[in-house]
């Protein structure tokens, strides 16, 4: 009798953390990065009237277009390793180029506040306060 409560509350415990596991699994699948399309990319628009006119003026003509090498807007993959180095290392590449980037994003009206705006907005980090 002992044995066998024993393994009910086993069997019970069991089930909940399989549970657990499965709703745990659900909502990473839910939230993991999947790929954004350039079509989707094309869509997006930064919320701030400023930054989204300097974003479909400079920065979209790339960002949103599957061939020219840049990292997609809110494609969260291909932005992860970036962010990684850091705002300012990434302010440093735009300002001065950095590959296939052009010096300033060719955006001559962008301030340093623009830049941080637009990387945080193509990059999906605008919730961050830092
Ligand atoms: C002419 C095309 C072009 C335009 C316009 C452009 N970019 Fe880029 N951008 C690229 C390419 C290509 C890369 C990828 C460079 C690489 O890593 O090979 C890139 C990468 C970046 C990166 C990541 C740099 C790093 O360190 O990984 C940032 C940030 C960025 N762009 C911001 C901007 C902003 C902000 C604008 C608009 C003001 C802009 N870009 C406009 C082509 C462009």
């Amino acid at each position: 009798m002992v044995r066998k409560g024993t393994r009910q509350t086993d069997g019970g415990d069991g089930l909940k953390s399989l549970i657990g596991i499965g709703l745990a699994c659900a909502a990473l699948a839910a939230c993991a990065p999947k790929p954004i399309t350039p079509e989707e990319a094309a869509a997006l628009r930064p919320a701030a009237p400023r930054i989204a006119g300097l974003y479909e003026g400079a920065c979209k003509a790339c960002h949103a277009n599957g061939n020219s090498g840049a990292p997609l807007t809110h494609d969260h993959a291909a932005w992860a390793p970036r962010w990684k180095q850091g705002e300012g290392v990434l302010l440093d590449h735009v300002v001065q180029g950095y590959k296939g980037m052009p010096a300033l994003g060719q955006c001559v009206a962008c301030q340093p506040a623009d830049f941080q705006a637009l990387i945080r907005f193509m990059a999906d980090h605008e919730g961050d306060a830092k």
